[in-house]
């Protein structure tokens, strides 16, 4: 179906959930200075570990008005469905979710309680919202389509087979997201996309972690031989994707989002060493940061390759991605260096204490 020339659909009040989190404050930053979008934004954010409002204390500042911010659960059915109301919303784009493949490892529990029985709780209040919602964007990984060989990519039409219980959480929220399009024709669409790197990710992920570990002189752990391999794009090209299918799919539509851009582990981790010790200070030691490079013992189940064929979303809403790997790692690890103050408040939970000042007055 050639959409490019379809008239554009257009939201007044978008509810974003996980909006504090590495791609959902993406999101809300590209949407208000890089769209042409005039409405209003609420950041719906139970503020886990990994979310961290002081991440839009710019955006807040510079959107009065059009930037809200609600610290609520999204398990909390009453608490979404008073927010809904409340902002007069018209989409809802679900980031929202425990998303670390180590921590699904020792808690999974988390995962299903967020990631199933959460989604399930906003997808039955946008029931609830009738004809007064006009999409529910929900977002997703390739890991669950579980894991490919040495060839071939993953695309709309391959069958899911998650292996960790981070991709089983993930595939059985998407499974919902389908089942109500099917069952109770909520307007949804979904992207299913590959490992995003850029600024504002938790230092848990392997791009921030091998960074500030290698800035610090830290053992950098490789998991097993650092051979598998992981399909990176810039988050901005993936909060752009998402952006042009909300506005421009066609209603019940899935696409695929990904960089082009394989690289396997131990080739990632050798890029970072060398653009930290070209971009900061030498270790005292005065040894290459690769030297702090270990093998240590292999993620359970660990999926071997990620690839995806985005050629649906290229040929049918024009997006490619902007950033090259070469000048996406370079600036991502710049921002890393010039932001201490974010590691900092991520690392100590001191945002905890920002998020009192500025929002408890509420
Ligand atoms: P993240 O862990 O950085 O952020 C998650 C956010 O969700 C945090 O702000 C957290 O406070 C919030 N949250 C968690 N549980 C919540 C709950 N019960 N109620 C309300 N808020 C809650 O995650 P991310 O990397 O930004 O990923 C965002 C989404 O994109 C996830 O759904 C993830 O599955 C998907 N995704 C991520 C990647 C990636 O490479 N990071 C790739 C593809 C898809
Ligand atoms: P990660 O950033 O956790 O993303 P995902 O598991 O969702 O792909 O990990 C990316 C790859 O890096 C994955 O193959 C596991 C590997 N990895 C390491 O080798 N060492 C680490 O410390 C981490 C966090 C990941």
């Amino acid at each position: 179906m050639d959409l490019k020339t379809q008239k554009m659909r257009t939201f007044n009040n978008i509810l974003v959930t996980g909006g504090a989190g590495f791609i959902g404050s993406n999101f809300i930053r590209y949407v208000l200075t890089k769209t042409d979008f005039a409405g209003r934004i609420v950041n719906y954010d139970a503020l886990t570990y990994a979310g961290n409002a002081e991440s839009l204390a710019d955006v807040a500042q510079a959107f009065p008005g059009r930037y809200e911010f609600v610290h609520a659960d999204i398990r909390d059915g009453a608490a979404v469905a008073a927010a809904l109301e409340k902002y007069s919303v018209d989409a809802i784009v679900h980031f929202a979710a425990e998303s670390h493949v180590d921590r699904s490892i020792t808690s999974p529990d988390d995962f299903v309680q967020t990631n199933i029985v959460g989604t399930f709780r906003l997808l039955e209040a946008a029931r609830a919202m009738g004809r007064k919602l006009a999409l529910f964007h929900h977002v997703s990984t390739d890991e669950v389509f579980g894991s490919l060989g040495e060839t071939g990519f993953f695309s709309e039409t391959t069958p899911y087979a998650p292996h960790s219980p981070y991709s089983a959480s993930k595939a059985g929220s998407d499974h919902l997201v389908r089942a109500f399009r099917d069952t109770y024709g909520l307007p949804v669409t979904l992207t299913n996309c590959s490992n995003n790197y850029g600024p504002y990710q938790f230092p848990e992920k392997l791009i921030p972690l091998m960074i500030l570990n290698a800035l610090e002189g830290k053992e950098l752990p490789v998991y097993g031989e650092g051979t598998n391999v992981r399909d990176w794009l810039h988050v901005e090209d993936h909060c752009e994707a998402i952006w042009t299918v909300m506005t421009k799919a066609a209603i019940g539509e899935t696409y695929c989002v990904g960089g082009r851009n394989e690289m396997r582990n131990i080739d990632v981790v050798g890029k970072i060493c060398a653009l930290v010790d070209t971009l900061a200070p030498p270790l005292a030691s005065g040894a290459p940061r690769s030297s702090l490079i270990r093998h240590v013992k292999d993620r359970l189940g660990h999926d071997r390759r990620y690839a995806i064929d985005c050629s649906k979303l290229e040929r049918d809403l024009g997006w490619k991605p902007a950033h090259d790997a070469k000048t996406g790692f370079e600036e991502t690890v710049k921002w890393y260096l010039a932001s201490s103050r974010w590691v900092d408040s991520v690392r100590t939970g001191a945002y905890r204490n920002w998020i009192e000042r500025n929002y408890a007055s509420r």
